[in-house]
């Protein structure tokens, strides 16, 4: 038998389930909550961080446009007015407004960041490599691969995510959906369509 594979050691790791819990109970047992914490970012997760807040925004700058501009100027701001917020550490909201002429798509080429607090958590493909790796090169072929097909005459711009600024793409408004109230908006507007994989 060939004992030399290199690979052998992480075969024998524990599986990642296995893991989590064992540097969960260490950290626990030595007082510092691990398990109430990791209990508590579930719960955000599920519950505070969802897309709906995102479509909010999105609803409220097409319904109101001094709204929209104060929402391109300083998207941080702007979202307090909703009641909405960002963890300190996201020092700045760049909210990149959609045309017929460009087409906006986030990504982290680096990890997995997003604006959670308003969009939710990154999608598994967010944080693929493959989607960071391509979307940045060949983002006309990835996002027609996903499903968008755009013209060839729409620029699309890439944000690549940092620690501290964070993007939201404000997706167009459907024309049929004009005198729609603001709550029938937000219904319409998807996490996709905030990163920039879709439009609406
Ligand atoms: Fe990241």
């Amino acid at each position: 038998m060939d004992t030399s594979d290199p690979r052998q050691p992480f075969q024998r790791a524990a599986a990642i389930e296995q893991r989590v819990h064992a540097v969960q109970a260490v950290l626990d047992d030595r007082g510092l909550n691990a398990s109430a914490a990791v209990e508590e970012l579930d719960r955000l997760a599920q519950e505070a961080w969802v897309p709906q807040n995102g479509a909010r925004v999105v609803a409220r700058a097409w319904a109101d446009s001094a709204f929209r501009q104060r929402l391109l100027a300083d998207g941080r701001s702007a979202i307090t007015e909703l009641g909405l917020a960002m963890p300190r550490h996201h020092r700045q909201l760049v909210v990149l407004e959609n045309t017929p002429a460009i087409h906006n798509v986030i990504c982290c080429t680096q990890c997995s960041c997003t604006a959670f607090t308003l969009i939710g958590l990154p999608p598994d493909w967010y944080k693929d490599f493959e989607y960071r790796a391509r979307i940045v090169r060949q983002s006309r072929t990835v996002l027609k691969e996903m499903g968008l097909d755009l013209a060839t005459d729409v620029e699309i711009r890439v944000w690549d995510t940092t620690a501290d600024t964070r993007y939201m793409v404000l997706p167009m408004q459907p024309r049929e959906t004009v005198d729609w109230p603001e709550e029938r908006l937000a219904s319409i507007v998807t996490r996709d369509s905030m990163i920039g994989v879709s439009r609406l």
